[in-house]
């Protein structure tokens, strides 16, 4: 049986809402797509990519743990498994404004295998427990695990109870499963994301033996409807690629889970609203590219869309592009015809 909560556990039982999470995506959630997420939803509790403990105390720590404060509640993801340097970057990320430490025990690419980062941490769960415990010691962060249901060769549902025992009795009191086992050889990383199968039902069963702690559930989810019947068996969801191909679904979220009005009405207005922020970075020296790839899925399955897309493939590349590429580019998607006002 579980244990009840340690008093540290009780400690970290604050810290922003994971109702509805955006995964963290290596290239993919960079500053740049979560401003533009951040103007879609106030609530949605995003997350960076994963960040390797070497690369933060080795190398440019201000440029890897750089965002806009605007971004908030963000959390870091780290990648690691010293806890002396997992300790020491937890801190660095209380000292940089982040909202919560996250540790990456599902990643399965052979790269962080050989450093022993990522899933295949989920063979060996006293040394996540003893990281855990040491990044709890180091800061008020709430620091919490994202996971699989197991790695192939350790996928018995007693050997992810022995995991979340250890990591709890660590401290840690919430754990993101990705509804599937991470096989660590033969299948690349995005085979890993669609070929094993998901099995939601070991992640309802782990809410359901360990109450106590909070269970977010992630993987292969889309719709709202499917967050919702999720959300009945767990504390939390956490998309990923639904929220990056199609990131105006983040528009309805504040309203959908948390009874809050929409923050912009259209799409028009939302990305009209990143502006500033993409001048900004373009004055910085940012290349329009590295911003422009992260809007392209805002007009996905609207009329025009295409046509937007393709202005920003055909046009943002070019030698001194800036801002008026993606005006151009909003130009070829119509604005929305304005609400109706209802007749009382
Ligand atoms: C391009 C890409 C990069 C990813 N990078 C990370 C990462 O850095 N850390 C991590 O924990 N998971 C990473 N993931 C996995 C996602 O966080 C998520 O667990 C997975 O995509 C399943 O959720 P989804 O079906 O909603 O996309 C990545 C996924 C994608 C598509």
């Amino acid at each position: 049986m579980s244990e009840a909560p340690t008093l540290d556990a009780v400690r970290h039982n604050t810290g922003p809402s994971r109702r509805f999470c955006v995964a963290p995506m290596m290239d993919w959630t960079t500053p740049h797509f979560r401003y533009l997420a951040r103007i879609l939803s106030k609530r949605a509790l995003l997350y960076t990519e994963m960040v390797t403990t070497g690369a933060l105390i080795h190398g440019d720590t201000e440029r890897f743990l750089r965002h806009d404060p605007s971004e908030y509640p963000l959390a870091l993801q780290l990648g690691g498994s010293d806890p002396g340097e997992l300790a020491h970057c937890a801190k660095l990320a209380e000292q940089f404004g982040f909202d919560e430490v996250n540790l990456n025990v599902g990643c399965p690419s052979d790269r962080v295998q050989n450093n022993m980062i990522g899933a295949c941490l989920m063979g060996h769960p006293d040394k996540v427990a003893e990281a855990v415990a040491a990044m709890i010691a180091a800061t008020d962060l709430p620091v919490t695990v994202k996971h699989r249901i197991g790695i192939n060769g350790r996928e018995s549902w007693d050997e992810l109870c022995e995991f979340i025992d250890k990591v709890s009795a660590a401290g840690c009191r919430t754990f993101i499963v990705h509804a599937r086992i991470a096989i660590l050889e033969g299948l690349s990383p995005k085979e890993n994301r669609d070929i094993p199968p998901l099995k939601y039902d070991w992640v309802y069963r782990l809410k359901e033996r360990y109450p106590h702690l909070e269970i977010i559930i992630n993987g292969g989810i889309k719709t709202f409807e499917e967050c919702h019947e999720h959300l009945r068996h767990t504390d939390g969801v956490m998309l990923g690629r639904e929220a990056y191909h199609n990131p105006w679904l983040l528009a309805g979220v504040d309203t959908e889970f948390f009874g809050e009005p929409a923050p912009v009405a259209n799409r028009h207005e939302a990305l009209r609203a990143m502006f500033p922020f993409i001048q900004q970075e373009l004055d910085r020296g940012v290349y329009l590219t590295h911003i422009s790839r992260h809007i392209m899925g805002l007009f996905h399955g609207m009329p025009g869309g295409r046509q937007f897309r393709r202005h920003i493939s055909e046009n943002a590349h070019k030698h001194g592009s800036g801002l008026e590429v993606i005006q151009a580019a909003l130009a070829r998607v119509r604005m929305p015809e304005p609400a109706t006002v209802a007749e009382s």
